[in-house]
Parts: structure tokens; sequence; C-alpha cells
């Protein structure tokens, strides 16, 4: 296991507060914003292929996750795991380089946790990209997909990053998400991949969250099909539903790096290194499109 569910850098760890409460996480924030002059309004949880990102933000300040109390800590060794705050074609943002999965050993409110110390910083809009597996018959490797709404497989058995005590500083205890991708974030998605000539590989569907780190099995997959699933990854659910329980607005989308292997006997497989290949391979125009919807997110 990546951890044991405490806190290395911790406050919260002698006492027994909630590790996602408002004094908890307004500890790691307070740390943040006394160190820095910039005071993002959009955050961004960078997934493969769009670390590169970091590289546009003119004078960052940059936060090493370890360095944050209460912040969870990235034990994978070479794993980069730091805030950058600064601003990005004249936004003030905040990108998350490196998150954490549930697979690594982390406990769902722990990947989502920065979330909330973003909303604190100010945060009112989050951008989350991801790389996930094409199940739609129709994607192609290298599509982009918006993510129009979610299936939240780890959910159905309790998993849920907002499992346990509420704090209502952030939101009430239940709350609605027929519109947790916000429909006019993706109007938005939709004219900058326009303007930017990727109309081609622009698509928008259903993202479902497995915990991983094994691929899934052709029956898996071609139940998710028939639930009317069009991509599947092993993040970015938790840190989207703590960003619409306390009201930051989300926009993600997945990156379609293979596509799903739904038949047996099947000569191809998936794998990691092919992941990681196409997520490199869109880098450049992913890294354009956010750029572009993060100017144009700021004024809406
Ligand atoms: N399944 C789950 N997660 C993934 C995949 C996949 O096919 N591709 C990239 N992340």
């Amino acid at each position: 296991m990546a951890d044991n569910n405490n806190h290395t850098n911790s406050a919260c760890v002698e006492s027994n507060m909630d590790p996602m409460s408002y004094d908890v996480v307004a500890v790691s924030a307070e740390f943040i914003q006394t160190r820095t002059k910039y005071r993002p309004e959009i955050g961004i949880i960078c997934g493969s292929g769009l670390g590169g990102l970091a590289d546009l933000v003119d004078k960052p300040d940059i936060f090493p996750y370890n360095q944050i109390p209460n912040f969870p800590v990235s034990t994978v060794p070479g794993h980069v795991g730091r805030l950058l705050l600064g601003n990005l074609e004249k936004v003030p943002v905040i990108i998350m380089q490196g998150r954490f999965h549930a697979y690594e050993g982390y406990e769902l409110w722990k990947t989502a946790m920065p979330v909330r110390v973003m909303k604190l910083l100010g945060v009112q809009k989050i951008i989350v990209t991801n790389a996930g597996g094409g199940l739609n018959k129709g994607f192609q490797v290298g599509d982009i997909m918006f993510i129009k709404d979610h299936i939240n497989l780890p959910g159905f058995s309790c998993q849920n990053p907002l499992r346990g005590p509420n704090d209502e500083r952030f939101g009430p205890r239940f709350f609605p998400t027929n519109d947790l991708y916000c429909h006019e974030y993706r109007q938005l998605a939709r004219q900058v991949g326009q303007e930017l000539g990727l109309q081609g590989v622009m698509r928008e569907g259903v993202y479902a969250m497995l915990g991983g780190p094994n691929y899934e099995t052709v029956a898996e997959l071609k139940m998710l099909r028939k639930m009317g699933v069009d991509s599947v990854g092993m993040s970015t659910l938790p840190e989207t539903i703590v960003a619409h329980h306390c009201g930051i607005k989300v926009f993600a989308c997945s990156l379609i790096t293979n596509k799903c292997i739904v038949e047996y006997g099947s000569d191809i497989d998936t794998n990691h290194e092919e992941v990681i290949e196409v997520g490199l391979r869109r880098a450049e125009d992913l890294k354009q499109f956010v750029t572009k919807m993060i100017v144009k997110m700021s004024t809406i």
C-alpha cells in the first residue's frame, strides 16, 4: 500500500479531527496563501498528457506536496507531486502536477482533498483531465472526450470521497449531480475545439471510474457498454464530485489512449506504454485546448 491512511505531514494525526474538515483543509490553504501573491480562479488537475501545461505558467510559485501541512503525500518513487500557482495567459491558476489514485492505496477522500484546498484558495472553476479507454465503438485512439456525465462504480459499494462526516461549510450532506459537468463549459469546449481545428477528434460521452489497477475484463466492458459508458478510467470522479459538492464548476475530459478490447482471443491488449505514448502524441493539442478553455472559462 502506498499509504496507511495517516497524514505523514499532518497536524491532524494526533487529534481526532476529520481529515476533510474545513479546519484541517484551512491549515493547508493558509500555508499556501501566506506564501504566494497569486489568488487562483481556476484549478487544473493534469492527467496523462497534460503535465506540460505547467510549463506555460508564468513565474509560478511551486509547493511540493510534502511541504504543505495536512496535504496527502505521494509515496510513489519518481512521481511529480507539486502544486503550481501563477498566471496562465493572465488568468490566475493553480495546477496539480501529479494526482493521487485509489489503486496506489489512497483512500478516495485523500485523492480529492486537494480540491477542497483549491476551494479555500478561491478557486471557482476546475478542469480535470485523464487518460481513458475508448469503449464507444465510434471512438478512435487520440480522441478527446468531454465528460457529460459519469457512472461512479466505486460509489455503488459505498466508496465515495464524501463518505463520513459532512462539513456544511463545504456543502450540504445530500446534493444533486444532474448538472455536475457544466453544460455551458461543454458548449465552450465545442467552440474551442472548432477554433483549433480539432472537431474531428472531439467527442462527448459518459465516463465510468473503476478502481484498477488492472484494465477491465471483457465481461466487465460488455456490461459497461450496455450501461451506456463511452470511456473508462481509474481517476477523476473523486475530484469532480468533491468540486461539485463545494460549488466549484466542473469541466472534465478524457484523452482516449486506447480502444477497450471487448472480444476474447484478441491479439491486441491494453498496455500502459500505449496509454503513455498516446498521451505524449496528443499533448500539444491538449495543452492548446486547455489553455484556450482557461481563457474563455475565466470570462463566464
Ligand atoms: N481502462 C481503464 N483505465 C484506463 C484505460 C482503460 O482502458 N486506458 C487508460 N486508462
